[in-house]
């Protein structure tokens, strides 16, 4: 059975139709990625299955139950965690209380000792490699490890699926790279992972699957190595900008 099912998903803001009568799955231990040139509804799709922004029709359901509907913290505690494209850590916060922040959501960890939840703190810590960053204010973390720390709270919240929504944005090709290989880890620790990403090599080397998005339609789906050489796809990224090409090269 598929972990997430979407299913004629649609969603308008006024005249706009950011998410046309989109279905597809993602199965249980996938890497997917969603790709699609800017504006083509990769993000509200990421708040539809969050619940951040309500469904105007079809169905969204998680381990066969139906979560479209549901508030964004009863959709988080049945195990989707997410990631923003605009990363806002707690200001005035430690690095690990900003994980902390994730671990408070879970449905195992209340009424449990703080014991408890430190240890799930300091794995996410661990796991993301900022355990030698934890008691810094949360100030002093650059562009990358703010990336690290997003990865961190989500991962803090124990879940079985993570959207992640273009956390290589403005790192550098290492940078870029050793991110890759966390996200790598972290499906190895069994998280099923739903990747929005413009940078195609990372979405490229990381995904299982690739699907994708155009004017708010899902125009193409299937293994990285066919979708680069789909003419929809090429055709739906040229035909926009040429600058931010399906073959955008990381800095
Ligand atoms: N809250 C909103 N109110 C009005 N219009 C919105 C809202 N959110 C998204 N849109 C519109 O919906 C369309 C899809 O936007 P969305 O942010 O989902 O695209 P995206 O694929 O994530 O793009 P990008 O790659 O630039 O992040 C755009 O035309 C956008 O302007
Ligand atoms: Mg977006």
């Amino acid at each position: 059975m598929a972990l997430l099912e979407v299913q004629n998903v649609s969603r308008s803001f006024g005249g706009v139709q950011a998410v046309k009568n989109v279905t597809f799955s993602v199965n249980e231990g996938e890497i997917v990625g969603l790709i699609g040139p800017n504006g083509a509804g990769k993000t509200t799709m990421m708040n539809l299955i969050s619940g951040l922004i309500k469904i105007d029709e079809g169905e969204i359901r998680f381990q066969g139950a139906r979560i479209s509907g549901l508030k964004p913290h009863v959709i988080a505690r049945k195990g989707i965690a997410r990631t923003f494209q605009i990363v806002k850590p707690f200001q005035g916060m430690t690095v690990r209380e900003n994980v902390m922040m994730g671990a408070l959501f879970r449905p195992d960890l209340q009424g449990l000792k703080g014991s408890a939840v430190k240890q799930v703190v300091d794995e996410a810590l661990d796991l993301l490699e900022l355990d030698r960053k934890a008691e810094e204010p949360v100030e002093q973390l650059n562009l990358a490890q703010r990336k690290h720390l997003e990865l961190a709270r989500a991962m803090a919240m124990g879940p079985k699926l993570l959207l992640l929504d273009e956390v290589m944005a403005g790192l550098n090709l290492k940078e870029i790279e050793r991110l890759m290989e966390l996200v790598r880890k972290l499906n190895g620790r069994g998280v099923t992972i739903l990747v929005i990403e413009h940078v195609m090599k990372a979405v490229m080397g990381l995904s299982n699957r690739v699907l994708v998005m155009h004017h708010g339609s899902l125009i193409a789906e299937g293994p990285p190595e066919v979708i680069t050489q789909d003419p929809k796809v090429i055709e739906a990224y040229l035909g926009k900008r040429r600058h931010k090409g399906l073959y955008r090269e990381a800095k």
